[in-house]
This record gives C-alpha cells, structure tokens and sequence, in this order.
C-alpha cells in the first residue's frame, strides 16, 4: 500500500497484518518507515510488514519502486492506493506537474499501470483507490484546459477536491478496462478522520481547521475498516467499479459519474506519465 507509514495507511497495515497477511507499506522517508514497520509489528505481535521507498512526486521514483517491488516478491493479491497530500501553494514536482495532481493522481495512475500485470497473473485480485467524499467539491467536473491550475486561482482545497474526483475516474475507468480479468477495482472513502493529513508542509491553515475538528473525527483505526473490508471480505469478491462508504455504497457527484471524463482522464495520464 501506498503511503503506509501513517494515518489510514498504517491502521490499515496494522489491521491487515492481524489477519495474517503479509504487507509491504511504502514511506519517503526512510526512518518514518522503519518506525511504522516497528509499530505495526510491536502492535500485531507476529505482523509480517516491510517497508520500501517510494515518492509519488517523482516519475523515476514510481518506476524504480515498481522494478524493486517485482524483484521482490512474486505477487501480489492487494493494491492500495492510500497515499494523499495537499498543498496550500501550488508547486512543481520534479515532472513539472502540479503536486497534488502528481501525487494523488498521476503517481498512482502509473503505479496501477506498472503493477497490474502481477495482479493480473495473481488473480483474483483487487485494487483499492482511497478517494473521498471530498471529490463532490469539485462541481462542475474536471477543467481539462487548466488541470494544472495555471490559470484559475490555486486553493489547496478545491485542488484537493478535483484530485479525489480523479481518484474515482481511475476507479472506475479501470474497472471498466479490466472487466473479466478476476482483478476488481473499487473506491473508498475513509470518513472524517483524525490523521496528521493536512498538517505537515505548508498547509498550516488547513492544519488548524483540522485540530479544531479533531473531537468529531473517527480515528485511524476506524477509518481503515472499510479500506480491509475491501481489501479482504468475501462480501466483495467479484465486485467492481464501486465506491463505498462504511461498507455501504457511497454517495458520487454528478461529474463523477461522467464515464466520458474518466476515459479523456485516462488517455491525458498515460501519456503524461509516459505509461502509454
Ligand atoms: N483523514 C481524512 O479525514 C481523510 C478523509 C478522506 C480521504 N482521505 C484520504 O486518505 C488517504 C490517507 O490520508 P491520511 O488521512 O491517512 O493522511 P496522512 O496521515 O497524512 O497519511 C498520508 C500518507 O501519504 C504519504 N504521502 C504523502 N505525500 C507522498 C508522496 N509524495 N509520495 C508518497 N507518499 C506520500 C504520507 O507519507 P509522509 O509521512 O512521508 O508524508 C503518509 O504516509 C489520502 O489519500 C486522503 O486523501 C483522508
């Protein structure tokens, strides 16, 4: 799973690995990496858990951690797409896209690409894309004239918002792509949970929005339930191109369910992650 080495992700690992599973999470940085796989197996007592690099800000970095990861391990049952990030200013990644854009979607979208081959052969298999309901601030869709938020004005949330959109495109796009191959994929959203999200960086803002809520918000642990009820009950076998809430079907916005938006998404990130 993506970004493992906290919040969601890390419950989710730690869930997980209580069920037996082998897990390997992924982190930047290699010391916050090394602590969550401590944590997870102090927590779980015989948690099978690694960790491996990977920086979705970084095409190289995509593909380097998809070549480690095949050389590892011969398959791979689950695909978590957890990592997320938002920014209060826009920046360049090293790609020369847009942060947000890169690391919640692009990043993912060539992961997924990159992977899909061994979920293929390991079938059945399921991939699992944390989105949000988030994804309804995005009103009016995606702008594909400006989906690097060049020309309109740069507000981390409403970035934040068309990036969860794109998360359920991928969602359902690849669903679609993938019918009949035993690989299902399907969305989540995690509900409101107390996570350190918003509060590193430059996000300050954002961040205090987010202390303030805290006493309304589900833990980690309660957020990671519906991601391992995909990721491992039988209620979901066979099931694709959903996207859940607390176990239930979530509710989608309008743009979300424009099927032609998903497949131009779809084209524009093969090319811009060169996957195509
Ligand atoms: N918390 C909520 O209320 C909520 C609600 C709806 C959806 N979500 C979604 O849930 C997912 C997990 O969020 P969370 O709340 O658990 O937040 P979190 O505690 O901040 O965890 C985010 C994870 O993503 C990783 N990450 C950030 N930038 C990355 C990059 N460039 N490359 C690789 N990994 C990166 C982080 O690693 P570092 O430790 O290195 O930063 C961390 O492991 C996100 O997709 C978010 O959009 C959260």
């Amino acid at each position: 799973m993506t970004g493992g080495n906290a919040g969601i992700g890390k419950a989710t690992a730690e869930g997980l690995a209580r069920l037996g599973a082998r897990v390997v999470i992924t982190a930047r940085d290699p010391a916050r990496g090394e602590r969550a796989v401590e944590d997870v197996r102090l927590r779980t007592g015989r948690g099978q858990v690694d960790w491996m690099p990977l920086n979705l800000a970084s095409l190289a970095s995509v593909r380097s951690f998809a070549d480690d990861f095949g050389s590892r391990f011969d398959r791979l049952d689950v695909l978590d797409l957890n990592a997320g990030a938002v920014h209060s200013r826009r920046r360049l990644t090293e790609d020369g896209y847009e942060t947000q854009f890169q690391v919640n979607h692009l990043g993912h979208f060539l992961l997924a690409q990159l992977l899909v081959d061994r979920l293929r052969a390991g079938a059945p298999s399921r991939i699992i894309v944390v989105s949000s309901d988030a994804h309804t601030g995005a009103r009016r869709g995606l702008d594909f004239e400006d989906l690097q938020w060049e020309r309109r004005g740069y507000r981390s949330m409403a970035v934040y918002s068309h990036t969860k959109l794109m998360n359920l495109y991928l969602t359902f796009e690849l669903a679609r792509r993938l019918e009949g191959t035993g690989v299902t994929v399907n969305a989540v959203h995690p509900g409101f949970v107390g996570t350190q999200f918003g509060r590193g960086g430059d996000t300050r803002l954002l961040g205090l929005g987010t202390l303030i809520a805290r006493p309304f918000s589900r833990r980690p642990a309660r957020g990671a339930q519906g991601v391992i009820w995909l990721a491992a009950s039988p209620d979901v076998e066979g099931v694709t191109g959903e996207f859940f809430f607390d176990c239930s079907p979530a509710r989608r916005s309008k743009p979300a369910r424009d099927a032609e938006a998903a497949r131009r998404l779809w084209d524009l990130s093969a090319r811009l992650s060169g996957a195509a």
